[in-house]
């Protein structure tokens, strides 16, 4: 199990390490200065170096599409525009606040009409990295998740052939679009707000953590917590899934790989992973979550049942790693955890078109 563990893992680091050296560096919309790679200056730093990787200071790409200024910029209108939504109650931002960490401070959202998913919200920030989108991985990019929420039903409920509609109803989107996909006439598509949308999002990232700082070679900027706490996260074999440039993010695995946890943090009615691959063997699996900017986006697992981060440090301890982990450990991890906030990106909220005479009102039914 643990050579299969390990495994994946080298397997993803190999990816992550292909999508960052593609593009890093270009023009996004970070304001922070590039962390520069200095020597390793200790070996706890020289081995984090091994199983992480510093996030890049911007980013504006998704795989297989090179985004333009001007489709980041649609992309953060759409995100932001509730007619989007049948109820026009409902943008993305709604369950994923930039403000709050990408997500909702929930621990099921709320959409159409006060409907509750049965999944936590997970955050948009830096998810531009993971290897595929949801809690089991359905859509296997920011461009194929753009897709879902504005049709599905509990979430924002405009059904497929109105979204398109609905903003060719608002007259200054024509212009936007035509501006953001030069040379193709073939309008406003839910296409291409989908492309848009990912676009905007991939300019989401939160670099210059702590974390980062050490592993560019600022060996101070850990505290002594936080550095054993980190060399408990290797050692005690968190590393495992949650590395590479998200912490996470870059694989799947069972939640409860060692032993079940508790059906309040793991009900039965929630197969995961299984529900998308019809295999028993990822039966409870989830992907890996992030970790970085795990302060901001309580509450946590899937079920969003865990408010307090040693609770959930804890749970991971026994039921991954099958631990019964120390309050003196899960305080040192913790200040670990601590240290993968990163800067927040700083997103102007966009003034959006007016509706027109044909634009929808909204429907609460
Ligand atoms: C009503 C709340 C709600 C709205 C509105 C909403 N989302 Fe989500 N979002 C969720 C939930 C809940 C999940 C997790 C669902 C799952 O995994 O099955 C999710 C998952 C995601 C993910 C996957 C992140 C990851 O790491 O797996 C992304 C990206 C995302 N949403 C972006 C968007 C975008 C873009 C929009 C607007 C088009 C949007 N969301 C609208 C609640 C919402
Ligand atoms: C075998 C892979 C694996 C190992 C090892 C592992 N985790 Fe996890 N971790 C996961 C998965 C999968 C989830 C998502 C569980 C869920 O909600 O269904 C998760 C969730 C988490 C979360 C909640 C994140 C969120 O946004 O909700 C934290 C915090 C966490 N892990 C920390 C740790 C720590 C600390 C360790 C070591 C003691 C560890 N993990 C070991 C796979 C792993």
């Amino acid at each position: 199990m643990k050579a299969a563990i390990l495994l994946a893992a080298a397997a993803t680091m190999a990816l992550s390490l292909s999508a960052c050296s593609k593009g890093a560096g270009e023009a996004g919309k970070g304001t922070s200065a590039p962390l520069v790679m200095g020597p390793a200056s200790e070996d706890l730093m020289k081995a984090a170096r091994d199983q992480f990787k510093i996030l890049p200071a911007s980013w504006k790409d998704i795989p297989g599409n090179t985004a333009t200024d001007d489709q980041v910029a649609l992309g953060a209108m759409l995100y932001h525009d509730p007619r989007l939504s049948g109820s026009h109650a409902i943008a993305c931002a709604s369950c994923h606040n930039i403000g709050m960490g990408g997500g909702d401070d929930a621990s099921t959202s709320v959409g159409h009409k006060w409907q509750e998913g049965g999944r936590n919200a997970p955050t948009v920030l830096n998810a531009v990295f993971n290897t595929a989108q949801f809690w089991d991985g359905r859509a296997k990019d920011l461009y194929e998740q753009a897709g879902g929420p504005m049709v599905n039903p509990i979430e924002m409920n405009s059904p497929k052939e109105h979204v398109a509609q609905q903003l060719q109803s608002i007259p200054g989107y024509a212009a936007l679009f035509a501006k953001a996909f030069p040379g193709d006439s073939s309008g406003i598509t839910l296409d291409k707000a989908q492309k848009a949308i990912a676009a905007f999002e991939s300019t989401l990232i939160t670099p210059n953590s702590k974390f980062d700082q050490y592993l560019a070679g600022n060996a101070s900027a850990l505290s002594a917590d936080q550095k054993d706490g980190l060399r408990l996260f290797m050692d005690k074999g968190c590393s495992a899934c949650h590395n590479g440039i998200n912490v996470g993010g870059g694989m799947y695995a069972k939640f409860g790989v060692v032993a079940a946890p508790d059906a309040k943090y793991r009900p039965a009615a929630d197969k995961g992973r299984e529900a998308v691959t019809h295999q028993t063997s990822d039966e409870y699996s989830f992907k890996v979550p992030t970790l970085r900017n795990i302060t901001l986006t309580a509450p946590y697992f899937h079920t969003g049942s865990v408010w307090d981060l040693k609770e959930a440090v804890r749970v991971m301890g026994k039921a991954q790693v099958g631990q019964d982990l120390s309050d003196a450990d899960v305080a040192k991890i913790t200040a670990f955890l601590e240290s993968l906030k990163g800067d927040q990106p700083q997103v102007q909220i966009p003034i959006l078109p007016e509706s027109g005479p044909d634009t929808s009102r909204p429907v609460r039914e």
